[in-house]
């Protein structure tokens, strides 16, 4: 992932970065939410794959709106957080899918996101 997120990936957040495709990324993330989230730990599930998105097919749900529409200012916080997913665990799906994957990543509404998401859960899986 691009060096701008650094700011943003600290002990309340984790994702998986300089990774190569296939690899169990996507699985990894939901299997680890689901898990915490029967720690009684509020956690939410990011999906930050804006190109081919896939955690809402592991989820069961929609993929919009999420991220992308967020940041380019289609819908607000309240409207991507997809609440009560599993018990503890809910989620922010990509978005309307776009090419233009490395713009929403590096962007600031995106840091804003994730630090509105870290003062509401104890944990934010991207
Ligand atoms: N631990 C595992 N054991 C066996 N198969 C796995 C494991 N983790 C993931 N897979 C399978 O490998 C494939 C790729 O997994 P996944 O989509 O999680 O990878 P990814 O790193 O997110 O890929 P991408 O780079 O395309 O986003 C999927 O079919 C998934 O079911
Ligand atoms: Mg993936």
């Amino acid at each position: 992932m691009a060096a701008a997120q650094e700011d943003w990936v600290s002990d309340e957040s984790c994702s998986h970065r300089e990774s190569e495709p296939a690899e169990g990324k996507t699985t990894t993330a939901c299997n680890l939410a689901v898990v915490l989230a029967e720690t009684e730990q509020r956690i939410v599930l990011l999906d930050a794959d804006v190109r081919r998105p896939m955690v809402h097919t592991f989820l069961g749900v929609s993929y919009k709106p999420g991220l992308s529409d967020f940041v380019d200012g289609r819908a607000t916080y309240d409207e991507v957080v997809q609440r009560g997913v599993l018990e503890n665990l809910d989620f922010v799906a990509s978005g309307s899918t776009t090419p233009q994957a490395s713009k929403i990543l590096a962007s600031r509404k995106m840091e804003d996101l994730v630090a509105e998401l870290k003062a509401h859960y104890d944990l934010v899986v991207i």
